[in-house]
């Protein structure tokens, strides 16, 4: 016999994801860098990665910096991880920055493009002070890898 601790293979995990500004354009947006798939198509992809994975995910898109920082207030005690892809707020906000320490959930750190090999500016990172990792270039396939870790 199999006991119940066993046969649940699953993390039960929730997961809040958030989009910053612009990328609800996404498909729109500079295609040569972000791709022509939308921000449906993305969050699709999550979830189904989520799903896989056991993990459930919930998602926030905002353009404004407040409205970020008080989705991840709001988050406090109900979520156990954040993958923030936090959009051009990631070089410019300690707002962000200190809600996220505040809250005090595991965040991981995700960017569809490669932010090591661009303008000068998209280097620095403020989210990455608090970030398990930071996951850049990868596309789609950077918000797997974000889910993989709370998977374990
Ligand atoms: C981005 C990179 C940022 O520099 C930029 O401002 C974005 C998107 C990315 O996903 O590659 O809005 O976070």
């Amino acid at each position: 016999m199999i006991d119940k601790k066993t046969e649940q293979n699953h993390t039960n995990k929730n997961i809040l994801v958030i989009h910053g500004p612009n990328l609800n354009m996404l498909g729109i947006r500079e295609p040569g860098i972000y791709g022509n798939s939308t921000l449906a198509d993305l969050e699709n992809y999550i979830k189904e990665e989520g799903n896989k994975l056991s993990l459930s995910t919930t998602f926030f898109q905002s353009n404004h910096e407040g409205a970020i920082v008080d989705a991840i207030q709001e988050g406090f005690s109900k979520f156990d991880g954040i993958i923030i892809n936090a959009g051009a707020y990631t070089h410019t906000s300690i707002a962000i920055l200190d809600s996220l320490k505040a809250v005090d959930i595991p965040t991981i750190e995700v960017h569809l493009s490669d932010i090591s090999n661009r303008e000068f500016f998209r280097k620095f990172s403020y989210i990455s002070f608090i970030a398990k990792k930071t996951i850049y270039g990868m596309g789609f396939l950077g918000y797997k890898k974000a889910l993989e870790y709370f998977s374990i």
